[in-house]
């Protein structure tokens, strides 16, 4: 339907409007278009929240593409059915289901959605989702990020890895989204933190709280003689066959990303080995569990033991660009898209 015809429809049958982005096809960047569509409505368990921030992030990159293409089965074989990408939200709440009760309006939110429709200016959420009130200290651009990156991380040290005062962590991807939380979560915990980057980010990622850095650019880790307990790879930049000789006896390599050589060492590991590999979906895991890890950190985040490293700000309306620098993969932390804030 052409972009004109969406809007003249909400005139029609006189129901409220509001601006997305949508994607029809799977692709590059270029795929978003700017839109006018129906605002939708809560049903009876569900909150309407004003969006005021999302965010990009790797999983926003593989949707838009529809790649791997096994997630087809989830989003659309052929193109996506749901139209407006984004998960990550911060924003007001505004009108209310008849049987909600956790939420009022004017409540500050944040949270995710499965159901994705984060870049778009209203989104509904079920009260018993992902979602929770924001904390005064943090501006919707520093809570956008929480619920997804921040969640998977608490996933992979705390579920997984079962982090312990006083042990050996290293984190590769330390100056990005998953990295720059996992360092201060992994140091809140107590443990000796030694972050994988580039001469870039050096800086940022002992100001986080690393104690030691690694240049990727100039410098081996598994050639330095070191023994870690854990090997938090959130970049998926190396391979458990390497990380094993840096894993200390009972130690643990977890990569975020799954494939199938991955699944058959987890099992392999799982039986005959001394050094495990564990792996996970975050997306997968029950709201009951992915929200008792998203208070936990929200505790954290009001306490200001961990904060939010935002990199960049784009507007709505160039959702296409803030795509394209996640694609290229430098990104320092997070990226954020301001919903409320359109330019041009
Ligand atoms: N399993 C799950 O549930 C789950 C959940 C969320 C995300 N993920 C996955 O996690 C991955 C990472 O996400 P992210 O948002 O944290 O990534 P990201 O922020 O896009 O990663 C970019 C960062 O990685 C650094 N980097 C690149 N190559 C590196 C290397 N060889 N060694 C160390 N650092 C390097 C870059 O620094 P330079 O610019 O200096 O190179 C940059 O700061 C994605 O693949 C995503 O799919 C999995």
């Amino acid at each position: 339907m052409p972009k004109h015809a969406n809007i003249l429809l909400c005139l029609e049958i006189n129901i409220k409007s509001m601006k997305a982005i949508e994607y029809k096809n799977y692709g590059t960047p270029e795929v978003f278009e700017l839109c006018q569509v129906p605002t939708p409505v809560p049903n009876k368990n569900e909150v309407l929240v004003k969006i005021q921030a999302s965010t990009v992030t790797a999983a926003d990159i593989m949707m838009r593409e529809g790649k791997p293409k096994i997630g087809r089965l989830y989003l659309g074989i052929w193109k996506p059915k749901r139209r407006i990408l984004g998960f990550e939200f911060a924003g007001e709440v505004v009108e209310l289901g008849e049987n909600v009760r956790k939420f009022k309006r004017g409540d500050r939110v944040f949270g995710g959605t499965t159901g994705l429709g984060c870049y778009a200016e209203f989104t509904c959420i079920s009260e018993t989702d992902v979602i929770t009130t924001l904390p005064e200290n943090l501006s919707y651009e520093e809570a956008a990020p929480v619920s997804g990156s921040a969640i998977t991380v608490a996933n992979f040290l705390i579920g997984l890895g079962k982090i312990k005062k006083g042990q050996k962590i290293l984190i590769i991807g330390a100056s990005g989204g998953l990295g720059t939380y996992a360092i201060q979560l992994a140091k809140h915990l107590g443990a000796h933190v030694t972050g994988v980057c580039s001469s870039t980010n050096i800086n940022m990622v002992k100001a986080l709280g690393a104690d030691e850095v690694i240049d990727y650019t100039n410098t081996d880790f598994t050639k330095n003689g070191e023994f870690y307990d854990l090997i938090f790879d959130t970049v998926n930049k190396s391979n458990f066959s390497t990380c094993k000789k840096s894993l200390k006896k009972g130690g643990i390599y977890l990569p975020t990303v799954i494939s199938f050589k991955i699944l058959l060492q987890l099992l392999f590991s799982s039986i005959f080995g001394t050094k495990k590999i564990k792996t996970s979906s975050t997306g997968l895991l029950s709201v009951k569990k992915r929200l008792a890890y998203f208070e936990e950190i929200k505790l954290l985040l009001k306490a200001g033991e961990i904060k939010t490293v935002v990199d960049k700000i784009y507007p709505l309306n160039e959702l296409s660009s803030a795509h394209t620098y996640v694609e290229e993969g430098h990104k320092k932390g997070n990226v954020v898209i301001n919903v409320a804030h359109l330019v041009g």
